[in-house]
């Protein structure tokens, strides 16, 4: 008899921003430029930070899990895992992943976290999904969070204009019906380091009184060559996954690109030749949240989605990383009725 492929659904969302937001017009009085040069050249119009000093992207993260089993009726209890992606840990040592469990009660999962900047949460959904897919685990959340505002230098303008402060989280679990996460495409290549990185404050540059005021515990980056890199990145992925699992545009019914600049995802859905209703953006409120974006799109958007939809994930980050998912949405469960 055939054994039924075991695929991970995705059954259960959460999210968090913070209250707090920073408009175009806060950073014209921080740094030297405009809330059209902004609004032009990346469509982003505020972004939300995380400015109470007791809080980190550990609480984020748990926020959006205790909303994840709030709204799924999920007991904390029957999580068996949880992979947390962030590039903005609350300390290098130890995983932010512990505290996630800590803070939101997991206590029979085990976690840890996951450094692929802003791919970092599709390498993940990919691990959570093996880990479905092994038959050893039931229910894997898998988290994409990050504090971009404790790594941005607010008097650079090339790069505080970008980043904002959020976290999404997805509940993983088994299905025969050939639902959830078909396919993963994934891509490294570490000349892009040198294009975008933060070069101190680990084991190569230990943070300094030096490196502090060099400015070189921030976020630096050569935008324009992580913009090409991007929009070439992402396209040609969804279409090597498109071709091998025999998908053409119009079997598509949505793609959820990272959001790092609108003209990123406009270029991206252009050479992909979808309509741009079918790519969902909302980076106009939140920025480039790194490793959430995905998943707070998935939070954000849930409601378009149907069973059965065929959907493309894609990223492109530091490091360089970069890849495409290829999603068949499911139903979202209440559990314990
Ligand atoms: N306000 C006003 N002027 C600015 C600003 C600003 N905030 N930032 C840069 N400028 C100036 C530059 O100094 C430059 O002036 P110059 O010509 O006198 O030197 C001019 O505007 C044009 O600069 P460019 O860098 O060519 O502007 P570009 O159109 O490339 O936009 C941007 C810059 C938005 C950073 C773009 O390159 C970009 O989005 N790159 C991708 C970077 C990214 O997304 N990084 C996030 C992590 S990786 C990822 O998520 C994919």
């Amino acid at each position: 008899m055939n054994k039924r492929r075991i695929t991970a659904e995705i059954t259960a969302i959460g999210g968090y921003v913070p209250e707090d937001r920073l408009t175009n017009e806060d950073l014209e009085k921080l740094v030297e430029t405009s809330d059209k040069w902004i609004t032009e050249r990346t469509g982003i119009k505020e972004r939300r930070i995380l400015r109470d000093p007791l809080l980190a992207t550990s609480d984020m993260a748990a926020f959006a899990v205790k909303k994840l089993l709030e709204d799924s009726r999920l007991p904390a209890e029957e999580v068996d895992c949880l992979i947390l992606a962030t590039s903005t840990p609350d300390q290098l040592l130890a995983p932010a992943a512990s505290l996630v469990c800590e803070k939101a009660g997991l206590n029979n999962a085990w976690g840890f976290d996951l450094n692929a900047a802003c791919s970092g949460f599709l390498y993940a959904l990919s691990m959570g999904a093996s880990l479905i897919e092994s038959e050893r685990y039931k229910k894997v959340i898998v988290i994409g969070a990050d504090q971009m505002s404790a790594i941005v230098n607010y008097s650079d303008r090339n790069t505080c204009i970008l980043f904002g402060d959020g976290a999404g989280a997805v509940l993983l679990e088994p299905s025969t019906a050939g639902i959830g996460v078909i396919d993963n495409l994934f891509k490294t290549d570490g000349k892009g380091v040198a294009c975008l990185s933060v070069p101190a404050g680990g084991s190569l540059e230990p943070a300094s009184t030096e490196t502090l005021a060099a400015g070189r515990n921030y976020v630096q980056q050569d935008g324009r060559t992580v913009f090409k890199a991007a929009i070439k990145g992402m396209s040609d992925a969804c279409l090597e996954i498109m071709e091998r699992n025999n998908l053409t545009n119009q079997d598509v019914d949505w793609i959820i690109p990272h959001q790092a600049n609108l003209r990123i995802i406009n270029a991206v859905g252009n050479r992909l030749n979808f309509p741009l209703e079918k790519v969902k953006v909302n980076i106009q409120r939140y920025g480039n949240t790194t490793a959430a974006t995905i998943p707070l799109c998935l939070w954000d958007f849930q409601d378009d989605f149907t069973a059965g939809d065929n959907i493309l994930l894609t990223a492109f980050g530091a490091g360089f990383t970069w890849g495409s998912t290829y999603l068949k949405w499911g139903t979202l469960r209440h559990h314990n009725l």
